[in-house]
């Protein structure tokens, strides 16, 4: 074959190739996570391994959420009968972490950087005496949460929102915030209709 044609052809038959094997690969695994109990609405997409999923509570996947696990598995852990739902076509990418302990909400459309963390608690206890927290965490939609950044407990962040690099996010923030910073602040504004998702 011409060496200029070959170029042309073959990254799209490949690209087409892989866009099968991502399909392929997520129809299995969401059919194992619905045997696990797993709430899946129709199916997953999976590049790379599948993401480390305990179940031990009420899970539910939305519509064709793509994980991305080509180096760092994806946890995502649910425990003694917590809530984890994320929304439809959201992308999860290398290495991310979601822990419900009680309730974490991700809405639609949602971009998650690599080993971004989610969480809903602390794990341990700060005082003698006191308990560690767990509060609910609510990630509206179309968000995107760039690279290794941190959502604490309590957090609730608005639609459209942009979480910046590395943002420890401790407090909870409006729609069209764009947040940045340990601990995070508000650095700018995001400029959208309501409609509009995020590429
Ligand atoms: C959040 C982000 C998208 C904002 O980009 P931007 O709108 O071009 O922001 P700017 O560079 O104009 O910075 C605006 C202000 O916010 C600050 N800022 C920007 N990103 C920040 C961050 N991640 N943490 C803390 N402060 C930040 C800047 O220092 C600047 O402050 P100043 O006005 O006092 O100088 C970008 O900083 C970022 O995090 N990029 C990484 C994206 C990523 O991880 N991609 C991988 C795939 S998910």
């Amino acid at each position: 074959m011409d060496k200029v044609l070959h170029r042309v052809i073959v990254p799209p038959m490949r690209h087409k190739i892989e866009r099968y094997q991502r399909a392929i690969k997520g129809l299995v695994v969401s059919v194992l996570l619905r045997f696990k109990g797993v709430k899946v609405a129709d199916r997953v997409v999976i590049e790379g391994r599948s993401p480390f999923i305990v179940p031990d509570g009420d899970l539910y996947l939305g519509s064709r959420i793509s994980f991305r696990s080509l180096y760092g598995t994806i946890r995502i852990i649910i425990r003694g009968g917590a809530r984890l739902s994320i929304g439809a076509r959201c992308f999860i990418n290398n290495g991310c972490s979601i822990e419900s302990f009680s309730d974490v909400e991700i809405g639609d459309h949602c971009l998650i950087g690599d080993s971004v963390q989610i969480m809903d608690n602390n794990y341990h206890q700060i005082s003698e005496g006191s308990l560690p927290r767990v509060a609910r965490v609510r990630i509206g939609r179309n968000v995107w949460l760039a690279n290794r950044c941190l959502i604490l407990a309590g957090v609730e962040i608005g639609d459209h929102s942009v979480v910046g690099a590395g943002a420890v996010v401790t407090k909870s923030f409006p729609p069209r915030s764009i947040i940045g910073g340990n601990p995070a602040r508000l650095i700018g504004q995001v400029q959208c209709s309501d409609d509009w998702i995020r590429r």
